[in-house]
């Protein structure tokens, strides 16, 4: 797959195309975790659950149990929380049953101890799984991953704990032909991504993962369990996109699925700096987001050190599906993009199964890695987002790649999405993603490094600061624009210092906006009537209005 030119180790990647392995730091320090504390938490769990005739066996996990709790928190990403004393859950609550959930609820408000749901781990800045400032559990959702598919009405109940790998597996021992618009990643958890949008290599023909969701099942903070009818169409909209973390703990969703052709084609056309990589990337802004629909052309840029000449460079890499058979994609491309050079060889036809196994850089591997939940590498993790309204001009890309040369090769990399196509067919506010007609595509700045200590993450958070700065002028204004699955505590935080346990509109309508636009009030005022208390909440959580000085106490 693609020209072994250089120096570059393909993973299974999911933050980045990253390249060192680092002994997971799960088992390292244990800072202050309070051992009472959790040990509360045991035994009201286990009397709650006992009392619901729940076996207790293989569901809760304390630091005692040394090397399974270590390995159920193992996280791509090792540095959200790294620097906090509450990095790691006082316990890790794995149920099996929707029903127990309402025992870790229980048990939560009485010891006045935060729950944080976890179904993948991969949110950008661990908040299922880490914690600024407050001692916390995990309901972790993995034993929730039952996947039920009607062929024939094409939709699928699925529950959140289930990786997008195994949904894809899933519909490929069903039907060659049924498909599902997500995510590349195969270790990611249906509960995020679903959430909070779901931007995959279909995009562009069926949209994102949350617009095609047409059912939920939720458990609200009274511990009730609601569905479609039961929660009303506000909460059902607020969960189709404002992420499910701030509402309840969604347990399932119900989507439309989708048809693909028997056959699809790939190409990966990697082009270097002295290639013209500058002018392709320039020229492709004009096109990526008008193309036929079936096309989507993912942009990947980095800085390589090539084997051939040894010398470091940055490479633009056009990753590309297409939604049919070579011959039809071979006209389009000499028509739209015949900059790029495109040959038939460059191609090559497979099933849609297949592509999902080449995007996750393991191509022709047998289908079952799919249901694989752990990922192989883990690293200090950066990622931020934007996007672009308009071309950025050719002097903006070179600015671009002289970031990328700054950082050590292979460890930047900067995405770019196109939007356009079906993403447009909904208005701004018909879900919470609010990123429809206007963009033309969207950016991901990812940034790994390997070494753990204070330092070395701040110069690379300084990295990331510097090149979204420089972006600024490149890039949407007022609101600037951010993806929230692309999640970043840069863009502000809520604040639950000094007992404030309601956080702040004001505060929190600084970021909100930037990933939620107008849809921010909206969401806001869901909360507000499903959980007014705040009791599920995090650093980025939508925070209720307070409530009036009449009637708060
Ligand atoms: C861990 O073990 C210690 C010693 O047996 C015990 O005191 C503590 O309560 C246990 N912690 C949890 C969270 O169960
Ligand atoms: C964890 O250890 C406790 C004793 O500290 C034990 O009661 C519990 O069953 C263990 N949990 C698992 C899942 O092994
Ligand atoms: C790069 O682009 C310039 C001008 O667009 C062109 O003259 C040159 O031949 C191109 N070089 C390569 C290697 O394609
Ligand atoms: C595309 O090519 C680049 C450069 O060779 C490589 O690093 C990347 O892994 C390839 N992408 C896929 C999806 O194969
Ligand atoms: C799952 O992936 C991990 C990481 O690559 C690997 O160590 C493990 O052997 C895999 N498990 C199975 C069952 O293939």
């Amino acid at each position: 797959m693609g020209s072994s030119n250089y120096n570059i180790i393909l993973i299974f990647l999911c933050f980045s195309n990253l390249l060192r392995f680092i002994a997971s730091s799960a088992s390292g320090d244990d800072h202050n975790i309070n051992y009472n504390e959790g040990g509360d938490f045991v035994e009201c769990l286990t009397v709650q659950l006992e009392s619901s005739n729940s076996a207790t066996d293989d569901l809760i996990y304390t630091p005692n149990n040394s090397s399974s709790y270590a390995s159920l928190l193992i996280a791509q990403n090792l540095r959200p929380g790294s620097t906090s004393p509450y990095d790691k859950p006082l316990i890790i609550f794995t149920p099996f049953y929707d029903y127990q959930i309402q025992s870790a609820i229980y048990c939560s408000k009485k010891l006045r101890i935060q729950i944080r749901v976890r179904s993948g781990g991969h949110d950008y800045e661990g908040l299922s799984h880490t914690s600024r400032d407050n001692p916390f559990v995990v309901v972790d959702m993995r034993n929730l991953r039952q996947i039920s598919i009607d062929a024939e009405q094409k939709t699928a109940w699925v529950q959140v704990g289930a990786t997008l790998g195994q949904l894809y597996h899933t519909l490929a021992q069903k039907s060659g032909t049924l498909a599902f618009t997500a995510g590349v990643c195969p270790t990611v958890g249906i509960g995020g991504h679903l959430s909070g949008g779901g931007y995959g290599m279909m995009s562009r023909r069926h949209s994102i993962s949350a617009d095609h969701i047409i059912d939920a099942r939720i458990m609200n903070v009274d511990g009730q369990m609601l569905d479609r009818r039961s929660m009303g169409e506000d909460l059902f909209w607020a969960i189709r996109g404002g992420g499910g973390t701030s509402f309840g703990i969604v347990i399932a969703f119900k989507v439309n699925l989708i048809t693909v052709p028997e056959t699809v084609t790939v190409f990966n056309v990697t082009k270097t700096y002295e290639q013209n990589a500058t002018q392709l990337v320039h020229r492709w802004q004009y096109i990526a987001d008008k193309v036929d629909d079936n096309l989507l052309m993912r942009v990947f840029l980095r800085s390589v050190r090539s084997l051939t000449t040894g010398k470091r460079t940055v490479i633009a890499s056009f990753t590309t599906l297409y939604l049919g058979g070579v011959e039809d994609l071979m006209p389009i491309m000499k028509e739209k993009f015949p900059e790029l050079g495109l040959v038939e060889k460059d191609c090559t036809e497979m099933s849609w199964i297949q592509s999902v196994l080449y995007f996750a850089y393991i191509p022709n591997q047998p289908l079952d890695v799919l249901l694989n939940r752990t990922t192989p590498f883990t690293v200090y993790f950066k990622g931020k987002s934007d996007f672009a309204t308009e071309p950025i001009p050719v002097d903006g890309l070179i600015g671009i790649f002289r970031f990328l040369r700054e950082e050590d090769e292979n460890m930047a990399e900067i995405q770019l999405s196109p939007y356009g196509g079906a993403l447009n067919s909904f208005s701004e506010s018909e879900t919470p993603f609010p990123h429809r007609t206007g963009n033309i595509f969207m950016i991901d700045y990812g940034l790994s490094w390997d070494s753990p200590g204070k330092e070395e993450a701040e110069k690379h958070l300084n990295w990331m600061r510097r090149i979204y700065g420089y972006m600024a002028a490149y890039v949407s204004k007022s609101p600037r624009a951010a993806y929230f699955n692309y999640r970043d505590l840069d863009l502000g935080v809520n604040d639950y210092s000094s007992g404030n346990t309601i956080g702040s509109y004001d505060e929190a309508k600084v970021w909100g906006m930037k990933y939620f636009k107008n849809n921010f009030e909206r969401l806001v005022r869901v909360k507000t009537k499903v959980d007014p208390s705040n009791f599920f909440r995090n650093e980025q959580s939508i925070p209720p209005f307070p409530l009036p000085p009449l009637y708060s106490s």
